[in-house]
Parts: C-alpha cells; sequence; structure tokens
C-alpha cells in the first residue's frame, strides 16, 4: 500500500479540460497533486486527441502517475453521419492513452455512457450486464472501453448519464430560456435517467483516485450517476419550480409544461428510453453515498439564477 505524502503527490494529466466535467475536474484534481490541465489547442503538449500518436507523445513524456480522460466526442446526432470522428476520438485515441498509461504504469481514468446498453426495459443496468450499443456514438464509446480494457489494467471507467454543469449549455438552462420565451412546453416523460452534476462526477474522481492509487485492486468499470431517477419531464418541473421559488416568472409555470412521448420528438440517434444504471458497486467500494439528483438539479438553478 503506498500512502501520498507531499513528497509523493502525483502528477495529473488532464485531458478535455474545458468540457462540463474537465473543468470540474481542473478544481476538484488539485487536492491531490500537480495537474496538467490540456485541450485540443493546448500549445506545450498535445492535448488534441485526434492527433493519436501526440497524445502517446505528452503521455510518454510527462510520465504523469495518473490521466484523466475528460474529452471526448459528444455530439450525439451528428455520430450518426460522422462515425469516423467520433470513432477516432472516442477509441482510437483511447485506446493511445491506454498504451501510453500502460507504458508509464499510470492510473488511466475515463468516463463512458449509458448508451453502451439498448435502453429496454425498466430495470437499473449492472456494471456486468451485457452491453449492446444504441446508437453509434454509444458504439464508439463501448470500443472505447473495450480497447482501454485490452491495453492496461489499471483503469478506472465511469459509466455516467445526463451530464450537466453550470459552465456552457445545458438542459436547465434551455428550459429556463424557453419558459421564458414560449406560450408552451413539451418535454419527454418516458425517457428515464439520472441527471448527473459534473461537480459530482468530479468529486467522486478525485475520492476515488486517492482510493485507487492507495489500493490498485480497486480499479475497474464502475457506474456513477446521483441516487434516484426521473424523465426529462420530471427535471424540467423541478427547474422551473426550483426558479419560480427563487422568484422567477416565466410565461409557462413548471404546473404547466407538457409531457410528450419520444415518438414525437424523433432525432437522428434514436435515445434509451431506459437510462437508469445500477450504482450500488461504487457506493461499496468507495464509501461513498451518491445524493439524490433532485438536491444537484436545485443547486444548479440556484447557481445559474444568480
Ligand atoms: N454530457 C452527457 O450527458 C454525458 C452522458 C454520459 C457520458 N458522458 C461522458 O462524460 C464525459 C465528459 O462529458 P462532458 O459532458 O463533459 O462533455 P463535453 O462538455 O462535451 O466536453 C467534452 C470535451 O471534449 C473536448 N474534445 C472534443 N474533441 C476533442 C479533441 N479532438 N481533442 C481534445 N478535446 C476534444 C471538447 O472540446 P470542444 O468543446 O473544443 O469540442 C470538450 O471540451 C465524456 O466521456 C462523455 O462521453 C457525458
Amino acid at each position: 500500500m503506498s500512502v501520498m505524502t507531499k513528497q509523493t503527490r502525483p502528477l495529473i494529466l488532464l485531458f478535455g479540460a474545458d468540457g462540463q466535467v474537465g473543468w470540474e475536474l481542473r478544481r476538484s484534481l488539485l487536492l491531490l497533486g500537480t495537474v496538467v490541465a490540456l485541450n485540443r489547442s493546448s500549445q506545450n503538449y498535445s492535448g488534441n486527441l485526434e492527433d493519436t500518436q501526440a497524445i502517446q507523445t505528452t503521455i510518454q513524456t510527462l510520465k504523469p502517475q495518473v490521466v484523466v480522460n475528460a474529452a471526448a466526442y459528444t455530439a450525439v446526432d451528428k455520430a450518426e453521419q460522422d462515425y469516423d470522428k467520433a470513432h477516432l476520438i472516442n477509441a482510437l485515441a483511447v485506446a493511445a492513452m491506454a498504451q501510453s498509461c500502460h507504458a508509464v504504469n499510470a492510473l488511466l481514468v475515463h468516463y463512458s455512457t449509458d448508451y453502451v446498453f439498448d435502453g429496454t426495459g425498466d430495470q437499473a443496468r449492472l456494471e456486468t450486464d451485457p452491453t449492446q450499443a444504441i446508437n453509434l456514438y454509444g458504439l464508439s464509446k463501448l470500443e472505447g472501453e473495450q480497447l482501454i480494457q485490452r491495453y492496461c489494467s489499471n483503469y478506472l471507467i465511469f459509466r455516467t448519464s445526463w451530464v450537466y454543469a453550470s459552465k456552457g449549455q445545458n438542459f436547465a438552462k434551455t428550459m429556463l430560456r424557453l419558459a421564458q420565451e414560449k406560450l408552451e412546453l413539451k418535454v419527454i416523460n418516458d425517457q428515464i435517467g439520472a441527471p448527473t452534476g459534473a461537480d459530482l462526477i468530479a468529486d467522486v474522481t478525485a475520492h476515488a483516485i486517492v482510493q485507487t492509487l492507495q489500493t490498485p485492486s480497486l480499479a475497474g468499470l464502475y457506474h456513477l450517476v446521483a441516487s434516484g431517477s426521473c424523465s426529462w419531464f420530471d427535471y424540467s418541473v423541478l427547474v422551473l419550480q426550483t426558479a419560480e421559488k427563487l422568484g422567477k416568472n416565466f410565461k409557462v409555470s413548471h404546473s404547466q409544461v407538457q409531457g410528450i412521448p419520444t415518438s414525437a420528438y424523433p432525432t437522428p440517434a434514436k435515445r434509451p428510453l431506459n437510462s437508469r444504471l445500477q450504482h450500488q458497486l461504487i457506493e461499496t467500494q468507495f464509501n461513498l453515498l451518491m445524493p439524490n439528483w433532485q438536491i444537484g438539479v436545485e443547486r444548479l438553478v440556484t447557481e445559474i439564477n444568480c
């Protein structure tokens, strides 16, 4: 067992530092060690996942103890037409990272999605349940998971869902805007999942890294989502209700939002009706209690309402 002291604080290399999760990781990882945070246009070291050779050079030059990959091709609908690029960023670049992490003996931390499942049924999926990607984005992420498992053993893969953050564009901001502009608001009520904050993901990641550096047998694949579940309709109602309690007035109030089925809102990429991920394993292994999804959403609305 290795214990982190001030002298042995790890060098942590973060890819995708400007995304929702990457931005929060910049904050949470700082407590652990020295963080080198890269995005696609970083100058000193390459953080562009479209250049797999350069990614390997970055890792093999810096020789970090931990590599955290928050970069991804996340344009779910676009991936249906642009699979080569999604595959390059979500699978081939991740394989290159895994090979280099193995070479320099680094822990690789990576994020995946419930879209690796087919989205049927109403049970929360376990980490060990059979996968069948629901769309091409999901397929590229599934390939990323499998390539990590092929090329290195010291990894943490966190499958998550319905990620939001106060930085950037998100579902809550869209609902707040539409409720101010429109006379009616229709939101899908038959897709069920758990809205999960990028801040929660980043905090859990930091906690899990510390424990895995001390106890390497904790390495593996985990579901990392908030507790409970809801539909996008329920989510939108809580967003508006929270903002109303804070004094906002909307053309469409929370009680006037209308639920619609997925079939009424066709998209290029198929979406899962069941996005539930069972997260008992991460709680047990890392001694955590995942908070209910409402807590994070109320906090988000309070933050962005200021
Ligand atoms: N968002 C969700 O609802 C969701 C759900 C389940 C799982 N996940 C997974 O969670 C992880 C974090 O997602 P997120 O929500 O933080 O995504 P995000 O906000 O879209 O961030 C992704 C980041 O990756 C960067 N990126 C894209 N292509 C790149 C490239 N070629 N080189 C370097 N960086 C590149 C993007 O930069 P640009 O902005 O410059 O393109 C962006 O900063 C991802 O693995 C994602 O698949 C997300």
